[in-house]
C-alpha cells in the first residue's frame, strides 16, 4: 500500500496555510510533515514499512522549522526502512518490481499519480515480463473500516481532545456576556485549545448569538450578543490529529426564555432518546429516521408545522428547520470515513469501538414568517461524541452540560 501525504498549500503569496497531513496517510504512518510518501510493503525484498521524507537540511530548517529526517522517521515513527524524498522514484521503483498487487488511492492525488504512473512504467521497460504490480487496488475501503473501529490508545486520545473542548465549551457558557461579540467567545474557545495542547480546532468554530445560529456552518462570527439571545457555539479541539465535535446552546441572560425553552426541551429529549439508540444492532440511518419523526412531531405540537407526521415528512416540510442528518462517525476527521449504508444494500449496523456525533437541531429564521413570531431567530443544536459499547452507549462529551437547570445554574452564578 502506497500512501503520499500533500505538501504546503499557498494561502497568499509567500505564506502557507498551517500543515496538515493526509488524513490516511498519518492515520498509518504518524508523520507530521508534508511531502512524504509512506509504503507498507508485504513480502519479498525489503518487506515492512518505508517513509520517504524530506531530508535533512540546516538551510532549509533554519527558515522553515526542524525535520526529522530519516533517522527520525525510523527512531521516532517506527519505519523500518527510511528514504530521503528524492530518492522516492528509483527506491519505489526497486521496491515495487517484485510486488503483485497495489493499493493506491487512484484519483485522489493527480501530480503524484502521474509520479506513480512514470515509476511504474520505469519498472516495465526493458525488464522482464512479469515485473511490477499486475493489480492496482483502491485502499478507500480497506482504511475507512479500520479507521471506524477505534484502538485504545485512539481513544485515549479521543477523550483528551474531548476533556480539552468540554472545558472550552464551560469557559464560554461562564463568560458569555450581552454586548460581547462572537469572536471574542470564539477566541475564548480557541484560546483553551492551544492553551491545553490541541493543534487547534477540529473545524471552524462556530460561534452564533440569536438569528446567527441558523446558519448551520455560521464561521463569521463578529455579531454581538444581545441579552435574550442564545448562543450556539459548535467547536472542537483536533488533539494529535484526532476530531472532538460538540454543540451547545446557552442563554446570553440568565435563562432560556419561553418559545426557547420549548424548543430547546424538545431537541434535548430528542437527542437524548437518540443516544439510546446508539447499541449494537442499531444504525445511524435508523436514528436519524426516528429523529425526524420525534422533531416533526415536536414541531407540530409546538405550533410550528401542521399536518401529519408521515405527510409533513414525505413532503420534506421539516427541512425547513431541520435540514441536516443527525449524525456522522468521528475521528481522524471530522466527519470521519467510513460507510452509512451497506453497499449491497441496507443499513452499516453500530459495533462497539465505533464513535459517532448525536446532533439534532432546530433553526427557525427571523425572516420566516410562516413561523409563530415567538420562534423567530431561533437556532438550538445539541451534539454528543458517543462511543458504541458492548452494552449502554458512552457519552465521550458527558462533562459538557446540557440540562437546562445545570445550564442556568451556571449562567446565573455567572452573572452574579
Ligand atoms: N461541526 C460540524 C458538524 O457538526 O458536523
Ligand atoms: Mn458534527
Ligand atoms: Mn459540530
Amino acid at each position: 500500500m502506497l500512501l503520499p501525504t500533500h505538501g504546503e498549500v499557498t494561502r497568499s503569496n509567500t505564506t502557507s496555510f498551517p500543515f496538515r497531513p493526509n488524513s490516511d496517510f498519518y492515520y498509518l504512518s504518524g508523520f507530521p510533515e508534508p511531502d512524504a510518501w509512506l509504503l507498507l510493503k508485504q513480502g519479498g525484498v525489503d518487506a515492512g514499512t518505508h517513509l520517504f521524507v524530506l531530508p535533512r537540511d540546516r538551510e532549509r530548517e533554519t527558515w522553515t522549522g526542524r525535520r526529522h529526517g530519516e533517522e527520525g522517521a525510523r527512531t521516532r515513527f517506527g519505519a523500518d526502512f527510511a528514504w530521503p524524498l528524492p530518492e522516492l522514484d528509483t527506491q519505489l521503483a526497486r521496491l515495487l518490481e517484485d510486488v503483485d498487487a497495489l493499493y493506491f488511492a487512484f484519483g485522489r492525488h493527480p501530480a503524484k499519480e502521474r509520479r506513480l504512473h512514470r515509476v511504474l512504467a520505469k519498472v516495465r521497460v526493458g525488464r522482464k515480463p512479469g515485473l511490477g504490480p499486475s493489480s492496482l487496488h483502491d485502499p478507500d475501503l480497506l482504511l475507512s473500516e479500520m479507521r471506524l473501529h477505534k484502538s485504545p490508545e485512539e481513544l485515549q486520545v479521543m477523550r483528551k481532545g474531548v476533556e480539552i473542548s468540554a472545558e472550552a465549551h464551560l469557559a464560554a457558557m461562564q463568560q458569555v456576556r450581552a454586548g460581547m461579540h462572537e469572536y471574542e467567545i470564539q477566541a475564548l474557545v480557541e484560546y483553551t485549545f492551544r492553551r491545553r495542547g490541541a493543534w487547534g480546532w477540529a473545524y471552524p468554530s462556530i460561534v452564533a448569538g440569536g438569528d446567527n445560529a441558523c446558519i448551520l456552518h455560521y464561521v463569521h462570527n463578529d455579531g454581538q450578543f444581545r441579552d435574550g439571545d442564545l448562543m450556539l457555539i459548535d467547536a472542537g479541539a483536533e488533539v494529535d490529529g484526532y476530531a472532538t465535535d460538540i454543540t451547545r446552546t446557552t442563554p446570553v441572560g440568565p435563562r432560556y426564555h419561553g418559545a426557547q425553552r420549548e424548543a430547546y426541551e424538545l431537541v434535548l429529549r430528542v437527542q437524548q432518546q437518540a443516544i439510546d439508540r446508539v447499541v449494537v444492532g442499531g444504525s445511524i440511518n435508523a436514528i436519524h429516521h426516528e429523529v425526524l419523526r420525534e422533531l416533526t412531531q415536536g414541531m407540530i405540537d409546538l405550533g410550528v408545522l401542521k399536518g401529519e407526521v408521515e405527510e409533513l415528512i414525505e413532503a420534506k416540510e421539516h427541512e425547513a428547520y431541520y435540514p441536516h442528518r443527525t449524525s456522522h462517525w468521528l475521528g481522524v476527521d471530522v466527519h470521519d470515513v467510513g460507510r452509512y449504508s451497506l453497499r449491497e444494500g441496507g443499513d452499516k449496523l453500530f459495533e462497539p469501538g465505533q464513535v459517532l456525533t448525536v446532533e439534532p437541531g432546530l433553526y427557525f429564521p427571523a425572516d420566516d414568517e410562516r413561523l409563530p413570531e415567538a420562534f423567530r431567530g431561533i437556532g438550538i443544536r445539541i451534539e454528543d461524541d458517543v462511543l458504541v459499547t458492548e452494552g449502554r452507549p458512552e457519552v465521550l462529551t458527558r462533562a459538557v452540560p446540557k440540562q437546562i437547570d445545570e445550564v442556568e445554574a451556571i449562567r446565573r452564578e455567572a452573572l452574579g
